[in-house]
């Protein structure tokens, strides 16, 4: 699976999160405080942007209809086994790459 890099972290403030691309595929990248994390950007309900969405410490929630979603597990907070993919996320000095699929 091939590193890319999406983002800078001087970009990503901890507790924010930006949308991504990769490989033609969106991406929501987070910032809870100072851990990154990425998910699949795709919202499992009707396909909402995640990456467009809100962070509330660790929840992303839904910009479409406000699903929310633990950005360290992928689980939704109400049914866990729905859940987005987490993908890896590295570090490399201000360069924020991530293992696409
Ligand atoms: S599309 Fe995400 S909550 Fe509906």
């Amino acid at each position: 699976m091939p590193l890319v890099k999406v983002a800078k972290v001087s970009e990503l403030k901890p507790g924010t999160v930006i949308e991504v691309s990769a490989g033609g595929k969106p991406y929501a990248l987070c910032n809870v405080d100072g851990a990154l994390h990425a998910l699949e950007g795709v919202c499992p309900h009707r396909g909402g942007p995640l990456g467009q969405g809100s962070l509330q410490g660790a929840v992303l929630v839904c910009p479409w209809h406000s699903w929310e979603f633990d950005c360290r597990t992928g689980e939704n907070t109400w049914d866990s086994a729905t859940r987005v993919a987490k993908v890896p996320v590295t570090v490399a000095g201000d360069d924020i790459l991530i293992d696409v699929p």
